[in-house]
């Protein structure tokens, strides 16, 4: 399947991209350079000098040009070639490499990879729960061998939890929650809330829930395209109401690299008002999660992706579940925004 082009995909966290360093990364198929120019703002470049297609990440970021390091071809924060240390100095027309629109926001660095006209601010997601002003971040990052859509199927059907994280962020009251699917224009929220639970020891400790209580839980999950998720999870005590209990953000955010790769960019966010409390919880709270992540999550991807390989998914016919509902909703708005922008561009030409 085509990738969805005109749309804010995640390239990090912001903190990743620290001035005057060059970091590569690939984003559907492409090879970007990433770099935080002199004023503090995002970068983006083709990451290919037009001359013998060298990474420019390999060459030397100074004054926001990047000079490659293989005949010091210099490259502007637009893309544009402005020094050619050979011969009369004149720069050929086709010297010059593809600028993406970036934004810093909520912690992330966004990349627009479609048409650059298009790329408003304003249609990048609210991820404000995961504002490093606003809140102490627990970060984290896997690169998983396998395509974004498993992700979204994932994060948006947690009946999983029970079954795959049984020792860790499930239970058996999980798969009989009850479970609400909306969707409000682009957006889909996939819901699910148990009752009566007892929750593992380690989730006790880790979220402040006195050992033994039985609590009603809530695990609310939003998407929007390509697949980035921001998951409420929280917990009261059984019959209690939401608002006498207590919830924590994570992220789960995803961008194709690949059709059969995806980075995948968790956090877990608690409120500045804990203090310090709050940054140790973010800290704790992120190691213990990588675990179960790395260990059973991305395993169980990966194995799905070996064997549905380049088939389409839907060819597959795959079985629905009650849990499903989510996933299907994500699956189809996604496909139905690819398409229309597919035809949308008819017989322009496509993005290069
Ligand atoms: S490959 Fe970049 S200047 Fe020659
Ligand atoms: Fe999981």
């Amino acid at each position: 399947m085509a990738f969805l082009r005109n749309c804010w995909y995640i390239a990090g966290w912001a903190d990743e991209l620290i001035e005057g360093q060059l970091l590569a990364r690939t984003f559907l198929n492409e090879q970007v350079v990433l770099f935080r120019d002199s004023k503090g703002a995002l970068q983006a470049l083709q990451d290919r000098c037009p001359h013998r297609f060298v990474p420019l990440h390999l060459g030397r970021l100074e004054n926001d040009r990047i000079q490659c390091a293989y005949h010091g071809l210099s490259f502007d924060c637009s893309g544009a070639c402005v020094h050619n240390p050979h011969g009369n100095g004149a720069i050929p027309k086709a010297a010059r490499v593809r600028a993406y629109p970036m934004h810093e926001r909520h912690g992330f660095a966004w990349i627009w990879m479609g048409q650059p006209e298009q790329a408003d601010p304003a249609l990048i997601s609210d991820f404000s729960p995961m504002d490093p002003e606003m809140a102490y971040i627990g970060k984290s990052y896997l690169l998983v061998n396998a395509n974004y859509a498993l992700e979204t199927d994932n994060i948006l059907d947690l009946s999983h939890i029970e079954f795959l994280h049984g020792n860790s962020l499930g239970s058996a009251a999980v798969a009989q929650g009850i479970i609400e699917v909306a969707q409000d224009g682009d957006t889909v929220y996939s819901k699910r809330t148990t009752h009566d639970e007892q929750l593992t020891a380690d989730l006790e400790r880790l979220r402040g829930i006195p050992a033994g209580q039985r609590v009603d839980r809530w695990l609310d999950v939003r998407w929007n395209a390509p697949a980035n998720m921001l998951l409420n999870s929280g917990y009261t005590a059984s019959g209690q109401l939401r608002s006498e209990g207590r919830s924590v953000y994570v992220a789960h955010v995803f961008t194709p690299q690949t059709e059969a790769t995806t980075h995948y960019w968790f956090g877990i966010a608690f409120p500045k008002a804990l203090g310090e409390e709050g940054a140790r919880l973010a800290q704790d709270n992120i190691e213990w999660l990588r675990q179960p992540f790395t260990t059973e999550d991305l395993p169980m991807l990966e194995a799905q992706q070996a064997v549905i390989g380049s088939q389409n998914f839907w060819d597959l016919k795959p079985v629905l579940l009650a849990s499903d509902g989510g996933a299907v909703r994500a699956r189809r708005l996604l496909e139905k925004m690819i398409k229309a922008e597919q035809e949308a561009m008819g017989d322009q030409p496509k993005i290069a």
